[in-house]
C-alpha cells in the first residue's frame, strides 16, 4: 500500500486513491487533522469524473515517490492526482500553496454576487465557507461583474447563474441520475453558464439533486425560497418507504415547530449527500405524519447550523477551545505569524 504523508501527518492507503481522498481518510481517521483536507468545490465522490474544474483543492508536492523524489513544478489539483508510495504533500504548511489557492478563492468571487444576506444557500455554503477560510475582505476587480436574471428550470427549482461557479456538479447528477439530461454549460470562457437547452424544464425524477449538490446557492429549492434562515430551522433525521426503488427514503426534515419547511438529502461531514432521495420525497413530502423521525441530525460541519443547540459535543467543544473551531484558520494564523 502507497504511503502518503500530508502537512507531515502519514497514512497507507489503496492503490489508485486520490491525495484528496488520502486527506480526507486522515481527517476521518482523527478529527484533529482535518486541516490537512483541502477545499473541494467541484469534486463528489458519488459523481463520476466529477472534479478538476476548481482547483480549490490544489496542493503542493514536495515530494514525487521514493522511487522519483523530485518535487511536483506546480501545485496540482488532489482530486485527480494519485498518490505515489514515498509522496510528500504540502496542504496548509506552505504558505505559497496557501497564497495560490487564496488566488483561485478570488477569481472565483470575480463575478459572484456575494448575495448572501437574500440567498437561500446561506449558512450551508461552501463559497461562503471557503471565502471565509481563504478569501479576501476586498476585491480588486474593477470591471463590470456579469450577471443574469433569475430563471425558473422547472416547477421546484430556480437557477441563479449570477452566483454559478461552474463546478459541473448539476450537469453530472443529470448525467448520472436522471433520464433525460435537459441542461448543460453552455458557451466557453467568461461567457459560460449553465442553460437548459431551449428553456426546457428539468422535470424527472430525481432533478431536485442537483440543488443539493450544488456548492453555491446557484440551484435553489422554489418550494423553501425565503421561508426561512436555515440556521433558524431544526433539522432531524428522517425515512419512510419509498416506492422508488433508487430512492432509500432516508432524508434531513428541516423543521420549523411540526411545519416541514424543506426536504434534503444526508450530507456526510465532507457536504457530499450520502444517498440521493428522489423528487417526491423532497417536494412532495411536506406533511411530518409522512415520515418517521429518527433523532436530531448532527450537522458536522463549521457552518453557522453547526452551532445548533442539538450537537452538545460541538457546543462543548466550542466552549472549552480558545482557539477558532476552524483547524485550518488556526493553521493560517500560526503562519501569517511566522
Ligand atoms: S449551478 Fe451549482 S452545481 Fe451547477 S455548475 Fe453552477 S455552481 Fe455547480
Ligand atoms: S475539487 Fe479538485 S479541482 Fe475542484
Amino acid at each position: 500500500m502507497p504511503k502518503v504523508t500530508i502537512d507531515g501527518i502519514a497514512i497507507d492507503v489503496p492503490e489508485g486513491t486520490t491525495i484528496l481522498q488520502a486527506a480526507r481518510m486522515i481527517g476521518e481517521r482523527d478529527k484533529a487533522d482535518r486541516h490537512v483536507v483541502p477545499p473541494a468545490m467541484c469534486y463528489y465522490t458519488s459523481l463520476k469524473t466529477s472534479g478538476g474544474y476548481c482547483r480549490t483543492c490544489i496542493v503542493k508536492v514536495t515530494k514525487g515517490s521514493e522511487k522519483d523524489p523530485r518535487p511536483m513544478p506546480k501545485p496540482v489539483a488532489s482530486c485527480r492526482t494519485n498518490v505515489m508510495d514515498g509522496m510528500e504533500v504540502a496542504n496548509t504548511t506552505d504558505p505559497g500553496l496557501v497564497d495560490a489557492r487564496n488566488g483561485v478563492v478570488e477569481m472565483l468571487l470575480i463575478n459572484h454576487p456575494l448575495d448572501c444576506p437574500i440567498c437561500d444557500q446561506a449558512g450551508e455554503c461552501h463559497l461562503q465557507d471557503l471565502s471565509y477560510e481563504n478569501g479576501k475582505e476586498a476585491s480588486r476587480y474593477e470591471f463590470e461583474r456579469r450577471t443574469f436574471e433569475p430563471i425558473d428550470i422547472g416547477e421546484t427549482i430556480k437557477l441563479h447563474m449570477t452566483r454559478c461557479i461552474l463546478c459541473y456538479r448539476c450537469v453530472k447528477v443529470a448525467d448520472q441520475l436522471t433520464d433525460d439530461r435537459v441542461h448543460g454549460v453552455i458557451n466557453r470562457g467568461d461567457v459560460s453558464e449553465i442553460s437548459t437547452y431551449i428553456q426546457n424544464a428539468i422535470e424527472n425524477d430525481f432533478s431536485g439533486n442537483m440543488i443539493d449538490v450544488c456548492p453555491v446557492g446557484a440551484l435553489t429549492d422554489r418550494t423553501f425560497r425565503f421561508a426561512s434562515r436555515v440556521w433558524f430551522t431544526k433539522p432531524v433525521d428522517a425515512h419512510r418507504n419509498c416506492e422508488n426503488p433508487k430512492c432509500k427514503g432516508h432524508v434531513v426534515l428541516w423543521l420549523k415547530g411540526n411545519e416541514v419547511l424543506r426536504v434534503t438529502g444526508r450530507k456526510d461531514m465532507w457536504g457530499e449527500v450520502e444517498s440521493f432521495i428522489c423528487n417526491t420525497c423532497r417536494f412532495d413530502k411536506k406533511d411530518l405524519a409522512a415520515w418517521t423521525v429518527e433523532g436530531p441530525r448532527q450537522i458536522d460541519r463549521h457552518s453557522v447550523i453547526a452551532q445548533g443547540h442539538y450537537n452538545l459535543e460541538r457546543k462543548q467543544a466550542l466552549l472549552t477551545s480558545p482557539a477558532p473551531n476552524v483547524p485550518e484558520l488556526a493553521k493560517r494564523k500560526e503562519l501569517k505569524d511566522r
